[in-house]
């Protein structure tokens, strides 16, 4: 966890939490997120797949989608773990949460694991030409 704040490192700490809750009998990649909106409240989110697999969802996604739905539209900061029983794995945002989290965030600050550790990055960085409507 080299170079991140106690504050992003405490945040993927409840993100691992988290993850306790993840529902991937078929992938076994057990994922937690903690969105954070810009009035301070917390939201977890861990992925929940279904036999039907398409009806899949990333844990970032119930996070922002639980934040959204309590009334919260303005975020800071997101941190996202996963594990696969083998140990933590990487675990960048995938293309649809990058798409949902631009709605309405899309300066949020993401904290997660990379190939060479932990990092924090700017969704506009990760997500650079995102579909506005415009
Ligand atoms: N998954 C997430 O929860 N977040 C991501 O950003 C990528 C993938 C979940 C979806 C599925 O339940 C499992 O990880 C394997 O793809």
């Amino acid at each position: 966890m080299h170079g991140l704040t106690p504050e992003r490192q405490s945040l993927l700490e409840q993100a691992r939490w988290a993850a306790r809750n993840a529902y991937a009998p078929s992938s076994g990649f057990k994922v937690g997120a903690v969105i954070v909106s810009s009035g301070g409240r917390m939201f977890t989110g861990t992925n929940v797949e279904n036999v039907s697999s398409g009806l899949s969802i990333c844990a970032e996604r119930v996070a922002l989608f639980k934040a959204v739905s309590e009334g919260e539209r303005e975020f800071s900061e997101l941190a996202v773990v996963a594990e696969n029983g083998a140990g933590e794995q990487n675990a960048p945002p995938c293309g649809a949460c990058r798409q949902a989290l631009n709605e309405f965030a899309p300066e949020l600050k993401i904290s997660y694991r990379e190939s060479g550790g932990f990092v924090t990055r700017k969704l506009s960085e990760l997500f650079p030409d995102p579909f506005t409507g415009d």
